[in-house]
């Protein structure tokens, strides 16, 4: 056995949960659960050790599994010796674009959309699900699952990562082959992440580049949304060719980052506005940069060079602020907005009463926010501390993560990302004396499924639908591949995840799939085990253990004016489009102004007797029984410079806060 393999390998223990009602017959047969070690500390130093990064060699897995169909088996055992695995399963390899493995039969299992639960099984050919339901007739050949007492749920997208990104001067240490390889294994079937330009750069250049990266070694399929990292016409017309040619709906933009990314409020409108014309749905990563920069300055100055200074200098209403001021922007110009790692509670409330008033608008917490909190950046040990620092931080306030969990469960938040983005000790040793300079961002892709079920579906908060609606569903009706993703249907492609929800595991980085050394989530003991994993119809994790294939994703094109986004957001345009005061000219006298924009011959005088025919009260004040109307239309307070605003009628559908839609 490999010793990928064997990091993998869990120990099985019996344990007598409550069964849960929903998981059928678990009384009688219920699985065993399986334990991994655990370690008290989040720094595990010896964490490499079995490490074998996936180096993209001589001759690479991808590059040999294009031999496969001239000789596959040959191929298949190269594969193999390029991955460092067990023998790679032949049929599994991929001869002429078809799987060899092409029948499956999931069976016994309840299977779980977001909407239902039914117990039926499943059954899948070549990749796609081509029956659902009981007493399934299946051609003989068909390898068969059996997955009693397992929920049988569409496989995780996570919406938000960053596989081997150029950032701070490093680069993630997790590709896209270690880290689509560790997403399988916690039952995540497909990413998205984001091809960022620098400064300057086209748009197009840098998703060629993320594309020719992934390609070559996705063990899922992936999506890309682009950053609009800067803003010029050149921007706006390749965003236009991206959607049009590329399959990209999603841009993000940066408030933060400031001297690289951050872009100014003219800025962010001027790509909202772009966003909207072109059906795109714009993302930001809400936090406002130049308070950063500023309180970071004052930090160093005063010593603070340590992790808690990153805390320290974004405080939540650093994030809080540039959040609102991103639903504000983006709702005057009429575009949907997702605000990608909500990581604060204020942030969440932001988004959560941003919803209630209509707009737009959809939240990203991620597994960090929802399972960890930012009192690590206290941590003694540098490391440790350094292991949290992401942007925006973990929040020290320790019940952020079950407050976004309860709004997560309710509705107010909307989808679970990760923004897994990797570095190593010595990467993070980059800002050893300077906070500023530590490489900012944590892991998540394989573990958000576990920690999403712990500490959302055994802690009560939310049952098994809405699992897989922040999981997975919601992702592809959000991102316009739905129901191709996130359902279990037929016609739906066969990325599903046999899960078994009494099993346990200990979190660590020493038995991880990812290649860095270091787990946000060390020794979280989690329910909720991805025991089979089916990608594209291909088991590509069996009992635990992942057999998956560098470049066997596929990239997924996401289309433009989604209806489950744009379809009501154009219908809330119509209903609240402004409306105009039907009302007779005005004929009464108009001031002359010279060439300089002023009034020639000084102020007219307001013609009162032609409005005031009763005299003042005893008082002094206006005769409330006088009309301020004058036949010719004009009113009494024309020429006054502050007059009341004018009324525009309550359009149909009823108004909404500071916008006319
Ligand atoms: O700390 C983070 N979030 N790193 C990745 C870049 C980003 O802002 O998403
Ligand atoms: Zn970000
Ligand atoms: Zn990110």
């Amino acid at each position: 056995m490999s010793a990928g393999l064997r990091r993998a390998s869990r120990h099985q223990e019996e344990k007598d949960d409550d069964v849960p009602q929903w998981i059928p017959g678990l009384g009688q047969d219920k699985p065993k659960p399986r334990t991994l070690g655990t370690s008290f500390f989040g720094y595990v130093p010896d964490a490499f050790v079995e490490k074998t990064p996936y180096l993209p060699s001589e001759q690479s897995a991808d590059a040999l599994k294009k031999e496969a169909a001239v000789e596959p088996e040959k191929a298949a055992e190269q594969v193999a010796d390029a991955l460092e695995q067990e023998i790679v399963p032949r049929d599994s390899i991929e001869r002429n674009g078809q799987s060899a493995q092409n029948r499956l039969l999931i069976k016994g299992g309840r299977v779980v959309n977001d909407d239902m639960m039914q117990d039926a099984d499943v059954y899948i050919e070549d990749g796609i699900i081509k029956q659902v339901g009981t007493n399934l007739h299946t051609p003989g050949g068909t390898r068969v699952i059996e997955a009693k007492g397992h929920l049988v749920m569409p496989g995780g997208i996570d919406t938000h990562t960053h596989m081997q990104m150029p950032f701070m001067g490093t680069q993630a240490i997790d590709d896209f082959y270690t880290g689509t390889r560790a997403a399988l294994a916690g039952g995540t079937t497909m990413i998205m992440d984001f091809a960022l330009p620098q400064r300057g750069e086209s748009l197009i250049e840098a998703f060629h580049r993320w594309r020719t990266w992934a390609d070559a070694k996705v063990c899922c399929d992936y999506a890309l949304h682009v950053g609009v990292t800067w803003w010029s016409d050149k921007v706006a017309q390749e965003m236009e060719e991206l959607t049009n040619e590329q399959g990209v709906n999603s841009f993000k933009m940066f408030m933060a980052y400031k001297d690289t990314w951050q872009l100014s409020d003219e800025e962010l409108l001027e790509s909202f506005k772009r966003c909207k014309e072109l059906g795109a749905l714009a993302q930001v990563h809400a936090e406002n940069g130049d308070i950063i920069k500023e309180n970071s300055k004052k930090l160093l100055e005063l010593g603070i060079t340590g992790p808690e200074g990153h805390e320290m200098s974004r405080p939540e209403e650093v994030e809080a602020e540039a959040t609102n001021r991103a639903c504000v922007l983006a709702n005057q110009v009429h575009c949907p907005l997702y605000v990608v790692h909500v990581m604060s509670k204020s942030a969440a409330d932001v988004v959560s009463s941003k919803r209630k008033q209509g707009h737009v608008v959809f939240g990203e917490p991620i597994a960090a926010s929802l399972g960890t909190d930012g009192t690590h950046h206290y941590h003694k040990c540098w490391r440790h501390a350094a292991g949290h620092v992401m942007g925006p931080p973990l929040r020290p306030d320790s019940t952020t993560p079950k407050y976004l969990m309860d709004l997560l469960a309710n509705g107010d938040l909307q989808t679970t990302g990760t923004d897994n983005c990797t570095f190593s000790a010595a990467q993070k040793a980059l800002g050893k004396d300077d906070f500023t300079k530590i490489p900012n961002g944590v892991n998540g892709v394989e573990d958000r499924m576990s920690v999403v079920w712990e500490k959302g579906v055994v802690s009560g908060k939310m049952d098994p639908c809405r699992f897989v609606a922040v999981t997975s569903t919601n992702a592809a009706k959000i991102f316009n591949i739905y129901p191709k993703k996130g359902r279990v249907a037929v016609g739906s492609d066969a990325d599903i995840v046999v899960w078994n929800p009494h099993a346990t595991r200990v979190i660590s980085a020493k038995t991880h799939h990812q290649a860095v050394d270091f787990n946000i989530f060390e020794g979280m003991e989690v329910h909720g085990i991805a025991e089979y994993v089916v990608c594209h119809g291909r088991v590509v994790v069996e009992e635990g253990e992942v057999r998956a294939i560098s470049g066997m994703g596929k990239y997924v094109p996401t289309p433009v004016f989604n209806p489950h986004v744009y379809g009501r957001l154009e219908e809330r345009e119509r209903a609240n489009a402004p409306c105009k005061v039907e009302r007779a000219p005005y004929e009464g006298p108009v001031a002359q102004l010279n060439g300089q924009g002023m009034q020639e011959g000084g102020i007219i005088p307001v013609q009162q007797e032609t409005f005031y025919t009763r005299g003042p009260t005893r008082s002094g004040g206006v005769n409330l029984h006088d009309s301020s109307f004058h036949v010719s239309g004009a009113q009494v307070n024309d020429k006054s410079p502050k007059r009341p605003s004018v009324k525009v009628n309550n359009p149909p559908g009823g108004r909404s806060s500071g916008s006319f839609w």
